[in-house]
């Protein structure tokens, strides 16, 4: 039994041999996680069966080797996860500082007493979901009345992201749908809504009203009526100077012809 818990170099260089039957592991959970976290893959089996065990990441490249022992013995194959390894208790690995470039799906050859196991890990890394924006498409109302249409969108927001929406004063939840129709009486114009975008590892979100937000296309007539206002103002100008000169040009020489 000491024999075989002794780490041996002839016995890790076996173990690298790339397996024949490291294939068929599909189907295990894709774990999440965000740039920068770490992750742990846990081996699920009893620390006392494990000799060693050999990670690869997307079948092809080694990473590690971990041979059991007090402490294990660890040797980091590929250059890019050096310092970011460590094998907490019970022969599972960690991975630190997570990059973008991590995600892919890593794989153990877990050697036992009785044999080799195999563990897949499927990994991928995501960046932190933004903070949405939303913004106003539309909105009629009748008799005070308001229906909304609000959208929510993160710029930039990388790969499956999701949205949903709350309201303050209810649970209305809309999974997965980026816009919202809201219809809100007088009554209710002070409640907010939120948007929350989100993707397996992250979540973000922006509360808004929807009378504020749909608040800024009225600011367009109000303008367009004072432009209104000064054409008008221009145009009396135009009058009084215009009639000015009929009088001047009509009126005054009738009045020097009168003289003579
Ligand atoms: C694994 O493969 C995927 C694409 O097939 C790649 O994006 C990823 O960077 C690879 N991961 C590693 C750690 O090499
Ligand atoms: C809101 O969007 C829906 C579907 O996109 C559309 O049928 C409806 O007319 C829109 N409402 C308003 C007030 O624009
Ligand atoms: C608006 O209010 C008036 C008077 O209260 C009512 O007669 C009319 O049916 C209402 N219109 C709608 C679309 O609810
Ligand atoms: C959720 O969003 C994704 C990507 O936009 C889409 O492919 C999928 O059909 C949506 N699911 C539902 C239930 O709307
Ligand atoms: C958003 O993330 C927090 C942790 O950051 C989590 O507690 C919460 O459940 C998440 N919300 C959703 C809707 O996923």
């Amino acid at each position: 039994m000491d024999g075989a818990r002794r780490p041996s170099l002839l016995f890790l260089l076996l173990v690298l041999q790339p397996g024949g039957s490291g294939r068929a592991e599909a189907g295990a959970m894709e774990l999440s996680r965000i740039l920068g976290d770490s992750v742990t893959f846990p081996l699920g089996i009893p620390a006392e069966q494990v000799t060693a065990a050999t990670w690869t990441v997307n079948t092809t490249r080694s990473i590690v080797t971990v041979a059991a022992g007090n402490p294990p013995t660890v040797i980091v194959l590929d250059p890019s996860y050096e310092g970011r390894l460590r094998v907490p208790e019970s022969n599972s690995l960690q991975i630190t500082s997570l990059r973008m470039e991590d995600t892919g799906t890593y794989s153990a050859q877990i050697r036992t007493a009785t044999g080799i196991i195999h563990r897949p890990f499927p990994l991928r890394v995501y960046k932190p979901v933004p903070e949405p924006t939303v913004l106003c498409d539309s909105v009629t109302c009748v008799n005070e009345t308001c229906n909304y249409n609000l959208s929510c969108r993160v710029r930039d927001g990388g790969e499956h992201v999701t949205y949903s929406w709350t309201h303050t004063a209810g649970g209305a939840v809309v999974p997965n749908e980026s816009i919202h129709h809201i219809s809100q009486s007088p009554r209710d114009a002070h409640l907010a809504v939120t948007c929350t975008a989100q993707n397996p590892a992250s979540n973000s979100s922006t509360t808004a009203s929807a009378k504020d937000l749909c608040a800024a296309p009225t600011a367009a007539p109000a303008s367009s009526l004072s432009y209104c206002r000064v054409k008008g103002i221009v145009l009396l100008l135009v009058l009084g100077a215009l009639s000015a000169g009929i009088i001047a040009v009509h009126v005054l020489p009738g009045r020097e012809r009168r003289r003579d």
